[in-house]
């Protein structure tokens, strides 16, 4: 008789989107006259920029003719892709990353929660509370997070860093030692981030305590201050302690195109062990390429005119993340985040749990958000709202929370 991986029947609930769109899909069923604004999810609603349209109709025209069709991708991606990703992400800030150390693969999303199959199953992690849960979830379905106690939201095995008001939303080291720690910056779900200063005494940290930071820069397309680090690798010493996920989804709207990857410096070792071999050979078993068209997509974000393009659709999210920011403190919130992120992260008002919020909006609003609770039990008492939607929706639903 077959057994099943008992660590899933440890995971509490549904994943956290899946069971906000439950509940809004109902709560519009039941009320079809109500126009709903979604700023819950972070997925984007403006188009591909036209740079990206062009090259994908290049590339679907190319597998049109047997002379130009491709097949099977390599399964670590295209070389004009990760040369464009090594010379526009990295060099061109100063990192010093190979081609061979980029392993495309389709979005950050997979990669941050395929990642911790290549570190032994009592390794110790240390995640940011509130944290995006797939960091966590991966870890419980990989049997490495121990028990979960329902009342604290929190996971025995699991070493939590709070950020919140208190700290100014910063990590502190915790003080167990981690053997893995996950850094997503700037953040997702707070919106706020740390200085390059602040984030070279963590990758210090790691390199001390012989600690591994999986460093998700999924946001970096939205920093507009200096001192903020666009990638890990612009720390000294990160190259024998850090891999870096990137994503396309949202500095490039590939929310439903699906194109990411990630980087594993050849100096990252546990011992003589290469963990970017590792990574080659995990790939090249369990993946098969992102698609041609896709990545020629990517590659055009790189293009003069992707970047000039993508360079407004990030502006227009940020006047989006603006607007929510001065119109919730214009009505009385405390709000943080919104500056080298997309995301607001608001205070409920007195006395609302995360969830009685997200009620309360969604029913006298209209508008959905993300409950703060839902990224761990430091994220309760806050809520999270997204800078990705249309400008026209955005006006909407900072009026409409504001005559509440
Ligand atoms: C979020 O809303 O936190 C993100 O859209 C989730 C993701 O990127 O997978």
């Amino acid at each position: 008789m077959y057994k099943i991986n008992e660590n899933y029947q440890k995971l509490p609930g549904s994943y956290l989107f899946s069971n906000i769109a439950k509940k809004v899909n109902a709560f519009s069923t039941a009320n079809p006259d109500k126009k709903i604004i979604r700023l819950g999810i972070g997925d984007v609603t403006q188009p591909l920029a036209p740079a990206i349209i062009e090259a994908m109709h290049g590339a679907v025209d190319e597998m049109a003719h047997a002379e130009s069709f491709r097949g099977y991708a390599p399964d670590l991606g295209y070389d004009f892709l990760r040369s464009a990703i090594a010379q526009n992400d990295y060099r061109a800030r100063g990192c010093d990353i190979g081609e061979d150390e980029i392993f495309v693969s389709d979005g950050a999303k997979s990669d941050s929660g395929n990642i911790q199959e290549i570190f032994a199953q009592d390794n110790r992690i240390a995640v940011c509370d509130p944290v995006y849960p797939v960091y966590v979830d991966s870890n419980v379905m990989a049997g490495r997070t121990g028990t979960y106690d329902a009342a604290a939201g929190m996971w025995s095995d699991v070493i939590y860093m709070p950020c919140t008001m208190a700290n100014h939303f910063v990590p502190e080291f915790p003080e167990e030692t981690p053997d893995l720690i996950y850094l997503c910056l700037p953040n997702n779900p707070t919106g706020t981030t740390i200085t390059r200063a602040q984030l070279q005494e963590w990758v210090d940290y790691a390199n001390r305590v012989g600690a591994v930071i999986i460093y998700d820069a999924a946001y970096e397309a939205y920093i507009s201050e200096e001192d903020v680090a666009h990638s890990v690798y612009e720390c000294e010493g990160a190259k024998t302690c850090a891999i870096e996920l990137r994503s396309f989804s949202k500095n490039a709207g590939f929310t439903g195109v699906r194109l990411g990857f990630t980087v594993v410096p050849k100096e990252l070792k546990c011992g003589d062990v290469s963990l970017n071999a590792m990574w080659a050979r995990r790939h090249g078993t369990k993946f098969n390429g992102a698609p041609y068209i896709v990545q020629r997509a990517g590659e055009a974000v790189y293009s003069e005119a992707g970047r000039a393009q993508l360079k407004e659709q990030v502006a227009y999210y940020m006047e989006n993340a603006r607007l929510i920011k001065e119109g919730l403190s214009g009505a009385g919130y405390t709000v943080f985040g919104g500056v080298n992120a997309p995301y607001i992260w608001l205070k409920t008002p007195e006395g609302m749990t995360s969830w009685d919020f997200f009620d309360y909006l969604l029913e006298n609003a209209n508008v959905v958000g993300t409950p703060g609770s839902g990224f761990g039990p430091s994220g309760e008492g806050y809520f999270r709202l997204t800078a990705f939607g249309s400008l026209e929706n955005t006006k909407a639903a900072i009026e409409r929370i504001k005559n509440l």
